[in-house]
């Protein structure tokens, strides 16, 4: 059995993320894990809170409470909506764990070891309306490599450029707004980036076959202006992981803590180390020490594409120079972005559909598909109702449902809620003489092979087409077949035909739970198959359910999305969220 640890990046917990946000990471590395293990892989999927910085501290303060309750509150929140969305996270941590403390601390200790964090005096921006320094998001303006005018202290997120506060033109106080800032003197710890550029572009260009869009991003800032960069690691901030080396404290660091992109990816291990504390996993080190058997785990990182630069340089940066064995990435799916009708989602401005709004007016299958077969894996693509309405009807109403219910209805009518006796189907005997089974047969053959290998490769489109042409072969079978009509004449032939095409529910069901989890649960359950696992072949998938084999005929799978339904949405959504 391989064994896979996937991670998806932390979610801000600075409120409910949009489905933008939920298509460039947690919903694709849900698809990849449930793939995985329902081949049989054993599997260790991590996701957490990113609680940390500015974006937390800003959030608290505007809904006027502690960081910490805050970060508590919304921690339970984000996990509850998860589970709304069927994200089958192995454990859903929090970069605030008392685990994530302790390895941050240690991570610090060892690169300081290795002389790799150097001591910086420096002039940071101080606010005077604020009474205080304004790192990160505390501050905003001009970025200066692209133009965008809100680019933020810590990052442009129109370019992806890693930024310092003091690198924006036309900066304001995102607290106050106030442009009464000054340079004022202050003391911080850089990792030494520049000194690992050569071990870091080494390991990058050994990757094989990892995505253009994320070895490009990589590159670009490996060999931006003067090279990498060294990056500030630590912050003038209240709520954080306070700067220690190891246990012990890091003099001229009182009352700093640690930079969040510093101790967020940590937190992929610390999860680990959660996970057994929580009781859920016997051994977090085989998964991460390469010492202590992670050398045989394949790793596999998901994120959007803004996130990129951390995950190729700065977290490998911390690993490859803590000289510990810790296990690096395999590989890194990284994601574009979803727009949302015509523009951007927004968090900050509320615009779009958020993950709780979604799951009020539908189950979470409905999203899971459409998000999944749209997801913006070689350039950016758009939400609009117009094109949910479409893909949820289309796909899951009249191609998938459909034919669950016209086989499951038919049988039920001629034969009982029972899988019919009588004649051989072309999965039993090769020699049957169904030959519209046959043409489905092969069909499924090609397509299975074609989807397992697209999975395989987190090609994700590629494989909802696959899955879907799956689908549509079922549909085409039943037309060509027409066993209402074989029925007439050779009772006995419908019986096999309708055997046949029963057996495909279960086929289906298991291909399809990556997907869309809970139909598929309910298609086992009906038909009374919940132990069917991942198809060895064709022909043994489609001889599962045997004559006599009693079912329940499903309840309507997909219900339509109306155009009055669409209508209302699109506008009900077109505003800002309050
Ligand atoms: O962009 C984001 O939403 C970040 N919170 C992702 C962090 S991923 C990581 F490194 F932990
Ligand atoms: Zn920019």
């Amino acid at each position: 059995m391989a064994r896979h640890l996937i991670t998806s990046a932390i979610p801000y917990i600075n409120g409910i993320k949009h489905l933008g946000n939920l298509v460039g990471s947690q919903l694709p590395a849900d698809l990849y894990a449930r793939y995985l293990r329902g081949r049989g892989n054993e599997v260790l999927f991590l996701c957490a809170t990113d609680e940390h910085g500015t974006p937390a501290e800003l959030a608290a303060a505007k809904a006027g409470k502690p960081v910490a309750e805050y970060c508590a509150e919304m921690h339970a929140v984000q996990s509850e909506i998860a589970d709304g969305f069927r994200l089958s996270f192995d454990h859903f941590g929090r970069s605030s764990s008392d685990q994530n403390h302790r390895l941050t601390q240690h991570f610090a200790a060892r690169l300081a070891d290795a002389d790799l964090i150097r001591e910086v005096s420096e002039t940071q921006m101080y606010s005077k309306a604020d009474g205080r320094f304004l790192p990160d998001r505390y501050i905003e303006g001009t970025c200066p490599n692209c133009g965008f005018d809100s680019a933020r202290g810590d990052q442009c997120d129109n370019c992806t450029k890693q930024l310092d506060p003091v690198d924006l033109i036309n900066p304001h106080s995102t607290i106050s707004g106030s442009t009464d800032l000054e340079m004022r003197e202050t003391k911080h710890l850089y990792l030494r980036q520049s000194q690992m550029k050569d071990q870091l572009e080494e390991w990058i260009d050994t990757r094989e076959g990892w995505p253009v869009l994320t070895t490009s991003i990589a590159k670009k800032w490996l060999n931006d202006g003067d090279g990498l960069q060294d990056r500030g690691i630590t912050r003038d901030l209240d709520w954080g992981i306070p700067v220690k080396r190891g246990e012990s404290d890091w003099p001229g660091m009182e009352g700093k803590v640690f930079y969040v992109w510093f101790d967020a990816p940590i937190e992929y291990i610390a999860c680990a180390q959660e996970w057994v504390d929580a009781g859920k996993g016997a051994d977090w080190e085989r998964w991460w020490r390469t010492d202590k058997g992670a050398d045989d785990v394949t790793y596999t990182q998901f994120m959007g594409k803004d996130n990129v630069p951390f995950h190729t340089l700065s977290f490998p940066a911390t690993i490859l120079g803590s000289g510990e064995p810790w296990k690096l990435v395999d590989y890194i799916k990284s994601f574009n972005y979803l727009n949302y009708d015509g523009g951007q989602f927004s968090t900050s401005r509320g615009r779009g559909v958020f993950m709780d709004q979604a799951l009020e007016i539908l189950p979470a299958d409905y999203w899971r598909w459409w998000l999944l077969s749209h997801v913006p894996e070689t350039s950016d693509s758009e939400f609009t109702w117009e094109s949910f309405q479409s893909g949820v009807n289309k796909d899951l109403a009249d191609v998938l449902g459909n034919f669950v219910s016209r086989v499951t209805k038919f049988c039920r009518s001629k034969f009982g809620e029972v899988v019919p006796e009588g004649g051989t189907t072309a999965a039993e005997d090769r020699n049957s003489t169904d030959a519209s089974a046959h043409w489905l047969f092969h069909e499924l053959q090609e397509r299975l092979e074609a989807y397992e290998n697209h999975m395989d490769q987190i090609e994700i489109r590629k494989a909802a087409n696959e899955l879907r042409a799956m689908w549509v072969a079922g549909n085409e079978y039943l037309q060509k077949a027409a066993p209402w009509s074989t029925f007439k004449t050779d009772p006995e032939a419908a019986a096999a035909q309708i055997r046949f095409a029963l057996n495909l529910i279960p086929f289906y069901a298991v291909l399809s739970a990556p997907f869309i989890p809970d139909a598929a649960a309910r298609m086992l359950v009906d038909m009374k198959a919940d132990d069917c696992a991942w198809p060895a072949t064709v022909d043994e998938a489609l001889t599962q359910l045997k004559a006599g084999h009693a079912f329940t005929v499903p309840d309507v799978l997909f219900a339509k999305i109306t155009d009055e339904q669409r209508e209302d949405w699109q506008q009900r959504f077109a505003g800002k969220r309050d």
